[in-house]
């Protein structure tokens, strides 16, 4: 079987600034990868470019065994996505939405409603009928964005920062979407630069740092020094202390 994700000296360049930086990476069906990397350091650049949303400057994406460049519908319809900025269309409400998202894939009606209550129904998303998302919380818009990225039922999941200011209940409920999707041979990469999310959830780790792959493997793997992933990723991506506020 094609790998369900294969970069090959992935580069993004803005001006002279690489905010990815010759990334090259492998992921089997069913992996479930977790992208981790300081603010900046080039996770939402890489997913915006594994999703079609941006172009590489240079270097070679393929989706299970498809290639981006000339293949980008066939992998469009394959594959899920939560962006960074949610990217819903606000002045729909949730349920229409999820219809427009669903005939985009070309599912029939009676199938997005149903699959749009049972999302509903186990994110815990009851918005009132006519509100549209402009005016759902944050969270509820995450739960929404969550809800598209799933509702074709796609066979490999990208997710940017999904745990980024969502409440504990929502974070587990989400989290058990995921293991069940994982469960099911879906491949996942999410992005996050919380260590806690990425160690727990994720059996496979990549750390990015200025654009560029740092370590990658198990947890096991990065341990080979030993040490917490706190401790591998602080010596990784350096972060060195800086001195006292001199008012406080
Ligand atoms: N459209 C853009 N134009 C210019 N610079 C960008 C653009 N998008 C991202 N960058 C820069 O690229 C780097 C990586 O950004 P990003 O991928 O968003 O990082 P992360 O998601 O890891 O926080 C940052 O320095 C950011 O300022
Ligand atoms: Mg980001």
């Amino acid at each position: 079987m094609a790998p369900a994700l294969e970069l090959t000296n992935l580069t993004k360049r803005f001006g002279d600034k690489a905010a990815v930086d010759d990334l090259s990476l492998v992921l089997e069906p069913g992996a479930f990868l977790g992208l981790l990397g300081r603010n900046g350091a080039g996770k939402s650049t890489t997913l915006k470019m594994v999703t079609g949303l941006l172009r590489p400057t240079s270097g070679s994406i393929k989706v299970l065994g498809l290639d981006l460049e000339t293949h980008g519908l066939e992998v469009k319809r394959q594959i899920g996505v939560m962006p960074e900025d949610m990217a819903l269309l606000e002045f729909l409400t949730g349920p229409q939405y999820l219809r427009f998202v669903g005939r985009m894939y070309g599912l029939e009606e009676a199938v997005i409603d149903a699959r749009q209550q049972e999302l509903f129904d186990k994110l815990d998303l009851a918005p009132a009928p006519k509100t549209v998302a402009a005016d759902y919380s944050f969270g509820m818009k995450k739960k929404l964005a969550l809800c598209a990225a799933l509702i074709h039922g796609p066979k490999v999941v990208f997710l940017d920062e999904p745990f980024e200011g969502i409440d504990p209940v929502t974070s587990r409920t989400i989290k058990e979407i995921l293991a069940s999707l994982q469960a099911r041979g879906v491949t996942l990469v999410l992005t996050s630069h919380i260590l806690e999310i990425v160690e727990r959830l994720c059996p496979l780790i990549a750390i990015l740092d200025e654009g560029r792959l740092k370590d990658f493997g198990t947890m096991e793997d990065l341990r080979r020094g030993g040490g917490s992933l706190e401790s591998i990723f602080v010596d990784l991506v350096g972060g060195a202390r800086k001195g006292e506020l001199s008012w406080l």
